[in-house]
Parts: structure tokens; C-alpha cells; sequence
């Protein structure tokens, strides 16, 4: 059955419902934020528990004509669940409240697509929009095009009164995977030709609003958009860092997590959060003042478990002491001496010198920064070492030896000794 979809707008009412047998152990206070990050003005949250969901309506028809009343009597325009909803559901209670409804799915999306701001986040976006669109297809929900603002039709593929058309869109699907497929293989280049530049990564990760941008900013003088919004960067932004220790690193910005990213958007978003899983260094920026601070480590942590990134050395940022009274930038250490957390507030600048110290020393260990005499036999080294970008400076010395002042990832220089043939006990540092 077909109908035409109710307009949508930004007057917003939010569903946040308790199961019983779904143990739900946070409130509606995240969703709230989410949807004044999509651009919502929310008027009235309406909270329920029941023992679980309604087929037809997801709630019962008690909560249903609770909902009823207040769209009707505030004039609101959108109503969003924090669930996931079935296409059927989705229109079930559209009919009912004769007003538009969007599921927590489709409201990530709906910023998702707010925020994607290259090439690549832009596909990935529509892709996942399409994809998503393709499992609730009726009549009115399919043109490619968009029409009208409000939420859940903003910055994606829309809507129009076309009819339905499966075939359009899974050929768009087609033509965006091919893109994006292109896209990652352009990717794969730029970071070969980085690791081939011997610069070190370190990809800041965290979950949303934690502080990555403002932190990035900080740390590297860049302007990159930060605002109190989650979502606020969707593409990993990268940007050169100069520790005096070590020299250049390359720092990266990641999308932020969040609880209960559908799975299929981590997917969609492989390819960003990819970069995070190849780095050197992963830092993890915890919002400290944060209540839900250590729901929100764990939950980052099992995202990146996800992605493979879980073997990768981590540095935790505990950022926003500011607010938490009593603290003090610092470096916490492991038994070893190793840092494994720094304290800063990035918006006020405390601790960001200890911070680059921090990253400084982990990369270190990982890092060859010496002086080399290679005799003239070298000369194959000497040319791979040319050819990685690796050398800072050369001079001859009185026998005529090369001289040669490196920097290189330890493991890029273990490579090269081995494809020239030669060990590490053969070389001499000055
Ligand atoms: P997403 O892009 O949503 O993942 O967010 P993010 O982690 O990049 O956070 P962002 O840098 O956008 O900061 C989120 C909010 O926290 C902004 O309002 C910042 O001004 C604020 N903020 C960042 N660092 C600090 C800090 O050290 N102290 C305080 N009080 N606020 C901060």
C-alpha cells in the first residue's frame, strides 16, 4: 500500500521508550542532543516503559494518543523514536499522527548528511541513505532529489511524490559503490605515499563531543569546525604536527562515535574509521567531565575492537578539566614509565605541551632519529633511505663515508636492511 509521506519540519517531538526485556541503561538526554545536532527544535519528550515493543505502532495506544495530543495541540512537525523502527511501523505511525516520523537510524543519517564534507563522506552518506531508503520504499519516499527542508530530508537523497522506482535506486546504489570503491583506492595511495615519506600517524579518536576538534585545533593551529553539536566532523581532517623531539607527525580527526551506531552505518563509515586502524598512534579523547565517562570508553573501545584498530598503541586524552575542579594537567604513567593518560583542556590550552610530550616518547620507541656512516659500498642503502624520505641531511666525512641524519618508522627501516640484503649490526651510528 502506498501513501504519500507527511512534510517534515523541525518542530520536533522525541519517543524514548523503556522495555522490559531489553535492558535500556541510559536516558533520553543523548537523544535530545542528537536531534538539536540534526537541526530539531524539540518541544516535548515523551518517555514510556512497556513490557515490548507494539508490532502495528511500536507503542501502545495509550502512549499513541499521548503523542497524538501533543502533535496536535504544539503544531510539531516531526516525530522521532529513539529506536529503530520497521518500514511498517514507520508508516503505521504516519498515518496515524498524520505527521512524519523518523527512526534513530534515520536521524543519524539525517546529520550524517548535514555533515559530510568531502568526496568520500558525501558517498558514503548517500549510500547508506540509499540503502536505508531501500528497505522502506513506498510511493512518495523515492525521488532522488530533494524538495523541501525538515528534518530526515535535508543534505540526502529526499523525497518527491514519484512513484516507486527499486530499479533508479539500486542502480545509484551501483554507481556510488563504484565511486566510493574508487575513492578507497585513492586513499590507499595517499597513505602508501605517506608511510612511504616515513611521517607517522596519529588519528585522534573519541566518542562524539568529546573534544576531538578543538583539540586538533589546538594542537596543530588549524581551523577546523567545532562546534557543540555531535557530528560536527564526519571526514578524518588531516593535519601536520611538529614535535620538537621527534619532528613531523601527521595528526588525523576522526568522525565521532556514539552508542548504538546501527551497524550498518559503522559499516558505511568503514573506510573513515579505516584510517584509525592503520595509524601509529591512536589518541582517545574522553570527555572527562563527562557523566557517562567511562560507558563512553568502553563504548569507543568496542567500536575500534570493531574495526580492528584495537592493537594500535593508545594514548587516553582526558580532556575538559576545566571543569572538573581540583584537576590539573598532568601525565599519568604505567609502571614502566610508559604515559598512558594526559589530562588537558583543550579549550583553555592546559596540558597541550604535555600532551606532544606524551606523543612524542610512544612514537619514539617506534621511531629511528640517528646519525648513520655508510661507506660507499652502501650505496643502494643510501638510496632507499633517499627514495622513503627519510634522510634530513647528508655530509661526507674526512674518508669520503656518507653521513646521514635519518628519520624513519623503525619497522619501514628494518624493511629496507632486509630488501638491501644487509642487518642491522652492519651499520654504523655516529
Ligand atoms: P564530534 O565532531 O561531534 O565528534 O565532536 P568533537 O569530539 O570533535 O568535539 P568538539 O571539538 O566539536 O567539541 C565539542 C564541544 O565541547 C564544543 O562545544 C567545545 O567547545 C567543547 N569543548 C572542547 N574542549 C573543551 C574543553 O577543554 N573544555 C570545555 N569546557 N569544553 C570543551
Amino acid at each position: 500500500m502506498f501513501f504519500e509521506r507527511p512534510d517534515s519540519g523541525d518542530i520536533a517531538v522525541l519517543v524514548h521508550m523503556d522495555f522490559h526485556d531489553q535492558r535500556v541503561s541510559y536516558g533520553p538526554e543523548e537523544f535530545v542532543e542528537l536531534s538539536i545536532s540534526a537541526g530539531a527544535d524539540p518541544i516535548a519528550v515523551v518517555t514510556g516503559s512497556r513490557l515490548r515493543p507494539d508490532s502495528k505502532y511500536f507503542v501502545g495506544t495509550g502512549k499513541l494518543d499521548e503523542i497524538k495530543g501533543i502533535v496536535d495541540r504544539e503544531g510539531a512537525e516531526v516525530v522521532l523514536f529513539d529506536h529503530s523502527l520497521s518500514p511498517s511501523q514507520e508508516r503505521n505511525l504516519e498515518n496515524f499522527l498524520n505527521c512524519r516520523v523518523l527512526d534513530r537510524t534515520g536521524l543519524i543519517l539525517d546529520i550524517f548528511g548535514q555533515r559530510a564534507r568531502s568526496h568520500e563522506g558525501k558517498l558514503q552518506v548517500e549510500l547508506a541513505q540509499l540503502q536505508h531508503m531501500s528497505t522502506r520504499l513506498v510511493k512518495g519516499w523515492t525521488h532522488l532529489e530533494r524538495q523541501k527542508g525538515g528534518i530526515g530530508v535535508r543534505g540526502g537523497p529526499g523525497e518527491t511524490q514519484l512513484e516507486t522506482d527499486r530499479r533508479l535506486l539500486r542502480e545509484r546504489i551501483k554507481s556510488i559503490q563504484k565511486r566510493l570503491d574508487k575513492v578507497n583506492s585513492q586513499r590507499d595511495q595517499n597513505r602508501r605515499a605517506r608511510s612511504r615519506s616515513a611521517v607517522p600517524t596519529v588519528s585522534l579518536v573519541g566518542y562524539t563531543n568529546a573534544g576531538k576538534s578543538t583539540l586538533f585545533n589546538r594542537a596543530t593551529g588549524a581551523d577546523v569546525y567545532a562546534a557543540d553539536q555531535l557530528f560536527a566532523t564526519l571526514d578524518p581532517t588531516l593535519r601536520r604536527l611538529d614535535l620538537e623531539q621527534i619532528g613531523s607527525v601527521v595528526l588525523a580527526d576522526t568522525v565521532g562515535f556514539i552508542r548504538q551506531l546501527p551497524h550498518r552505518l559503522v559499516k558505511a563509515f568503514q573506510a573513515t574509521l579505516k584510517e584509525s586502524s592503520e595509524a601509529d598512534l591512536l589518541l582517545h579523547i574522553v570527555d572527562a567531565a563527562d557523566i557517562s565517562r567511562d560507558e563512553n570508553i568502553a563504548e569507543v573501545e568496542s567500536v575500534l575492537k570493531e574495526i580492528g584498530a584495537d592493537e594500535v598503541p593508545t594514548l587516553r586524552v582526558f580532556n575538559k578539566i576545566d571543569m572538573l575542579p581540583g584537576s590539573e594537567a598532568r601525565i599519568d604513567r604505567d609502571a614502566d614509565g610508559k604515559p598512558v593518560r594526559v589530562w588537558v583542556s583543550a579549550r583553555d590550552g592546559l596540558g597541550i605541551e604535555l600532551l606532544q610530550q606524551a606523543i612524542a616518547e610512544l612514537l619514539a620507541e617506534d621511531v629511528l632519529n640517528e646519525t648513520l656512516v655508510l661507506p660507499n659500498e652502501y650505496g643502494r642503502l643510501r638510496a632507499m633511505l633517499f627514495e622513503q624520505g627519510a634522510v634530513r641531511s647528508e655530509r661526507y666525512d674526512e674518508f669520503g663515508q656518507s653521513v646521514l641524519e635519518v628519520r624513519l618508522p623503525k619497522k619501514d627501516y628494518l624493511q629496507i636492511l632486509a630488501r638491501a640484503g644487509m642487518s642491522e649490526d652492519q651499520i654504523e651510528a655516529a
